[in-house]
């Protein structure tokens, strides 16, 4: 018998047609949010969900799920949306999809880093509206070159920023729990918390977990900690930054500029950030290219049948 999945959202085409010809399927056709409460229903029977991070699959979510579910296959690397102690706990496992979107969220953390410096908010809308000249000091914008990137997480994702600031001349600065290998830091400068990095950040680009650690660890105290006229890019997960703080911060020209993929309460975005002139925001677009959303769904499906074949997964994360 072939075991039955809830897939929560719609996928691309050539990995639904992988799936149905996998598992029974229920695949989500219109692409509708579900609510908690039909997230349950429709796992009724199901062996496994294969989720998106719109899913909040919380503890109480997690009580009420079919016995029967025994995989939480998340389409993404960051698993915050999920209770991964409480899914433990009633022996699901779950999944990410880690390495296959590296390079694709890389490249937005640089679009975030380059936007932000050159001003791209106003010169986009300057020149939709017809609305400049040359002149010598028109929207003066930040070289990267020569300038200090911090990298707040140097994972994956953040050695992968590194690598790219490096081809722009940044010297790199990262913190991390801890201070990695010379192989792997490759000349960058470890910093052992965040009140050291902060005071080095030209720009900083964040790039950790969203945990209880990390949650407003911008805030208006470590605001404090930044050179005057610093950036924030955040391409990782809003629940890091404290947006009122970092508003605040712009008024007072504290931070000069603020680039984000990210949001607290998605897909809501803080209405001061919208006309903000200094601020370039983007609509989580992080892993959306063709390549790496269609990888990310196939090691979401892997880890799935991984786990059916062996009950275990390599790319379990809890
Ligand atoms: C995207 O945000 C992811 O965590 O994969």
């Amino acid at each position: 018998m072939k075991k039955k999945i809830l897939v929560t959202r719609k996928l691309l085409k050539s990995n639904e047609e992988r799936i149905l010809k996998l598992w029974n399927a229920h695949l989500n056709l219109n692409d509708e949010v579900y609510s908690s409460k039909k997230l349950i229903e429709l796992s009724e029977d199901c062996d496994g969900i294969l989720s998106s991070i719109v899913d909040k699959i919380d503890a109480e979510v997690i009580k009420k799920l079919p016995g029967k579910v025994k995989i939480i296959s998340n389409f993404a690397v960051g698993f915050g949306n999920i209770d991964v102690n409480a899914a433990k706990e009633k022996n699901i496992m779950v999944t990410n999809t880690p390495d296959v979107l590296t390079d694709a969220t890389a490249e937005i953390a640089m679009l975030l880093i380059l936007a932000t410096a050159r001003r791209a908010t106003q010169g986009i809308k300057r020149a939709r509206e017809k609305n400049w000249k040359w002149s010598a000091d028109f929207l003066i914008g930040r070289q990267l070159s020569d300038s200090r990137l911090g990298i707040l997480g140097m994972g994956r994702i953040g050695r992968a920023v590194a690598k790219r600031a490096r081809a722009f001349g940044m010297e790199i600065h990262y913190h991390n729990r801890k201070k990695l290998n010379s192989d792997l830091e490759l000349g960058a400068i470890y910093h052992p918390n965040v009140k050291s990095l902060f005071s080095v950040s030209d720009i900083l680009s964040i790039n950790c977990p969203a945990t209880d650690e990390t949650k407003n660890i911008i805030n208006s105290e470590t605001l404090k900690y930044f050179p005057k006229g610093a950036m924030i890019t955040n391409s990782a997960r809003g629940d890091m930054i404290d947006d009122d703080a970092i508003l605040q911060a712009l008024k007072d020209k504290k931070i000069y500029g603020v680039g984000l993929d990210v949001y607290k309460g998605e897909p809501d975005i803080h209405s001061g950030y919208l006309n903000h002139p200094e601020v370039f925001i983007l609509p989580h677009l992080g892993s959306s290219t063709e390549k790496t959303r269609t990888d990310m769904a196939d090691l979401a499906i892997d880890n799935i049948e991984e786990f059916f074949s062996t009950q275990k997964c390599k790319n379990s994360v809890n």
